[in-house]
């Protein structure tokens, strides 16, 4: 197999790619440079693409039993990386995160039952709770001396009569990592208040050096029957496609819940390709993802210090984690629509809008760094002569 060299570009146009073959339709132009959509453009980590392959050579694919083989690799991942203790019998097969939050949704709150997020988020927090006849409660992350907070004194007051609060765990789209004092504050005020945290943790193990991911339900004051928490091998290991998640749940009787739920709308299953990725992933992959957070995290300081030095008028705190960079944009002085316009027309460079992140993404811009450097390099001087043709 190949050494793995990040700043190889892979052509993964033709490849029924969401993120490289729908870009021409979603932004109405041939000529974009997706760097939206939160998957990378690297290939999996050789031991994945070996297990794969053997398993494609076995012939047989019939149901998986990922307990008999795939979740001690998930535990002992999550004891190693993590240092969180977690039962393989916690562990509920779930088809991807997303999924995963709609299923807590329905088994956990009822029609009318207030869910705070913590805008701006990850657009499907919205949607998840909409779609379900929840309502929505919105405790905004507060930008301060450089970097987004939470705003603790609201929650607060809003988790007085919320059912459930939904996590971003590392966040997407601002890229903090929470420290253990914001996890421990946050886990008090929702055990105070009776309300339950879904903490989705898919970003967890993309972490740079000097920050430290901690699973919610990992805290020493965490009580088991107060979280639940999802994860999955997908954005590490560029797996996304492969829609394999598990569904973390100490509680004996949360978790029996959830998977009726699950197996009520016969989805509590996995594909035998997710589980053989995630186990390889899990079991193997480490050396390749020790190679790949200092890339990421080389990525992440190449695009703060370009921005500052060559294009002023946006502004982006360096992430601590995710591939993903929150680009404020406002001294731009464009409208919403106008702004989406001006990076699709002007630029081409295809962006995620900040405003479907929530009212508070208006004039921001979500960009995806999970690309080799000449790609990045190549998004980032678009975006320069752009904006030094616009003022
Ligand atoms: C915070 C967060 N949760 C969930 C997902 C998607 O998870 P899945 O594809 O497993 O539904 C993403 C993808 O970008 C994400 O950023």
């Amino acid at each position: 197999m190949k050494a793995v060299c990040f700043d190889d570009v892979v052509d993964r146009k033709g490849s029924g790619s969401a993120k490289w073959d729908d870009a021409a339709r979603l932004f109405g132009s041939e000529d974009v440079l997706p760097m939206w959509v939160a998957d990378m453009d690297f290939p999996s980590p050789p031991a994945v693409l070996e297990a794969l392959a053997a398993r494609v050579q076995h012939g047989i694919f019939g149901y998986p039993s990922p307990h008999s083989y795939a979740y001690d690799a998930v535990a002992d991942w999550l004891d190693k990386r993590l240092d969180w203790k977690a039962d393989p019998g916690w562990m509920v097969s779930t088809p991807g995160v997303v999924t995963a939050i709609t299923l807590a949704v329905q088994t956990f709150t009822k029609p009318g039952d207030k869910i705070i997020i913590q805008p701006p988020v990850y657009p499907p927090f919205f949607s998840c709770v909409l779609n379900n006849n929840r309502t929505l409660i919105e405790n905004p992350l507060i930008h301060q001396a450089g970097e987004y907070r939470m705003d603790f004194d609201d929650l607060a007051n809003k988790a007085r009569d919320a059912k459930m609060l939904i996590l971003c765990s590392p966040h997407n789209p601002v890229g903090r990592v929470w420290s253990r004092p914001e996890l421990t504050t946050l886990a008090k005020i929702c055990a105070d208040n009776g309300v339950l945290i879904v903490s989705d943790e898919i970003h967890g193990d993309l972490v740079y050096a000097g920050y430290r991911h901690i699973p919610v339900a990992s805290l020493e004051s965490a009580i088991p029957n107060q979280a639940v928490t999802f994860i999955a091998p997908s954005k590490t290991f560029n797996t996304a496609g492969l829609y394999t998640s598990v569904a973390i749940i100490p509680d004996n009787n949360l978790r029996r819940e959830f998977a009726k739920t699950a197996q009520l709308l016969g989805i509590g299953k996995n594909n035998v390709f997710g589980i053989t990725a995630l186990e390889a992933a899990y079991r193997y992959g480490a050396p390749w993802l020790d190679r790949l957070l200092p890339y990421l995290a080389d990525n992440a300081q190449y695009l703060t210090r370009y921005i500052a030095d060559n294009i002023p008028a946006i502004k982006v705190d360096k992430p601590q984690g995710t591939f993903l960079a929150w680009l404020d944009c406002r001294d731009l002085g464009l409208a919403p629509a106008a702004l989406a316009k001006f990076f699709v027309q002007k630029a081409k460079v295809g962006l995620n809008d900040g405003l479907t992140f929530g009212k508070q993404g208006s004039g921001f811009m979500r960009l995806n760094f999970g690309c080799p450097r000449p790609v990045l390099t190549e998004g980032l001087h678009r975006i320069r002569q752009a904006v030094s043709s616009q003022l």
